[in-house]
């Protein structure tokens, strides 16, 4: 099934002629199955709920929850919290820069990873913590961080 009939699904499960309130829910669930908001789906969208593409276009980039690419196979999110800076989140994000080759808020160059930032992962007392795909692993140090990395990609 390709993208668009995906869509043509999840605007057929809010009915015909859905109000402007379903609008966010039509956009998570066609986040939760295909992993991103497709730009190519704006208009059939803005379509079905009688709106200006511009009008959807800027729910979709007004929530930064909504993704517009294809996501990373592997999201790596550095916990930048006041705690965890503390106790030295700021060198780990420096190595784990240099190991992605990417910034915040970036992939890698093959699209494997992201990197993003946190903000509390309510591990404080075990900072610094990061979460990769989900997991979340403390006292994490450049050492464990290169061993987490390397468990994650074999996973993926
Ligand atoms: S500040 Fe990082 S887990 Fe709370």
């Amino acid at each position: 099934m390709n993208h668009a009939d995906r869509i043509r699904d999840i605007l057929d499960l809010f009915g015909p002629g859905p109000g402007q309130d379903q609008l966010l829910p039509v956009l998570h669930a066609l986040q939760d199955q295909l992993g991103y908001v497709p730009p190519e789906s704006v208009d059939l969208i803005a379509q079905g709920f009688n709106l200006s593409r511009a009008e959807v276009h800027g729910v979709v980039t007004f929530y930064h929850f909504f993704r517009t690419t294809p996501p990373a196979r592997c999201t790596v999110q550095i916990c930048r919290a006041e705690s965890c800076q503390s106790m030295g989140s700021d060198a780990l994000l420096a190595h784990a820069e240099g190991r992605l080759g990417c910034g915040l808020h970036q992939h890698s160059l093959d699209g494997a990873f992201a990197l993003e930032p946190v903000y509390c992962l309510g591990q404080c007392a075990t900072s610094p913590t990061i979460m990769i795909n989900n997991a979340v692993h403390a006292r994490v140090t450049p050492a464990r961080f290169d061993a987490l990395l390397a468990s994650a990609t074999e996973a993926v």
